[in-house]
């Protein structure tokens, strides 16, 4: 199976490039105890990696994250960051109701992996739908970077919204735009994929941003990422 040969390519330079990460490993536990889904749709570890090299390439000091589930990709962030940078997740939370259905525990499971992560102070979760959220932030604190990684229907909204939170020169990153190269395929009209054709349309007729779009393979199959750089 290709799926396999992707999978087995990403750990074999894993095991040269990453190092053992048991403060990852544990968010991760935490956050697929929550439910099947839950820790799969977080970034890879070489992708995580990438967002944390990409951070220090460019001296990022505040970066947003729209839609951090159980802060995977937020705490490989937030580790680039100098010692006055911050990191703000926007998180809808839906783990947050399960898990106190099951463990009747106060924090959000991406509250307890930051604070796990010793990252509390750098990382500021805010809980609730992302849109109305970005909209309350102001743009006098501009951001480096944005990733955009959430519901992707509202790949769009939160894309324009990124565009003013972000500054002059910055990037904007949106998580899988490749989709198995379903976006491509007019056979295909899911409304993730929908959400990316939405997001294509826009961007071309934009001219604040330049963007390409970055496909990948690895032990997520086959997707990709839209890099926007910010005019
Ligand atoms: C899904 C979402 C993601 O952000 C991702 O990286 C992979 C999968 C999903 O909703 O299935
Ligand atoms: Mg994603």
């Amino acid at each position: 199976l290709r799926s396999d040969l992707w999978a087995r390519a990403d750990a074999y330079h894993n095991s040269f490039l990453l190092k053992s990460d048991p403060v990852l490993d544990a968010t991760q536990h935490r956050t697929r105890e929550l439910g099947k889904n839950a820790a799969t749709a977080a970034v890879s570890p070489a992708q995580g990696k990438f967002l944390h090299l990409l951070l220090r390439g460019i001296n990022a000091k505040r970066v947003l994250e729209v839609g951090s589930l159980g802060g995977y990709s937020a705490i490989w962030m937030a580790r680039a960051l100098p010692d006055d940078g911050e990191l703000v997740a926007l998180e809808i939370s839906a783990l947050n109701a399960q898990l106190r259905a099951t463990r009747t525990l106060n924090p959000s499971v991406i509250e307890e992996n930051v604070a796990a992560a010793g990252l509390s102070d750098k990382i500021r979760v805010i809980l609730g739908p992302a849109h109305p959220s970005m909209k309350r932030l102001p743009s006098d604190e501009p951001f480096d970077l944005a990733f955009i990684d959430a519901d992707k229907p509202n790949n769009t909204n939160y894309f324009v919204e990124a565009k003013r939170l972000v500054r002059s020169g910055g990037i904007i990153i949106v998580d899988n735009t490749g989709r198995k190269g379903y976006p491509a395929d007019p056979a295909r009209t899911g409304a993730g994929v929908e959400g990316v054709r939405e997001l294509l349309r826009y961007i071309r007729d934009d001219d604040e941003v330049e963007a390409t779009t970055i496909h990948t393979v690895g032990e997520k199959g086959l997707d990709g990422f839209t890099f926007a750089y910010r005019k």
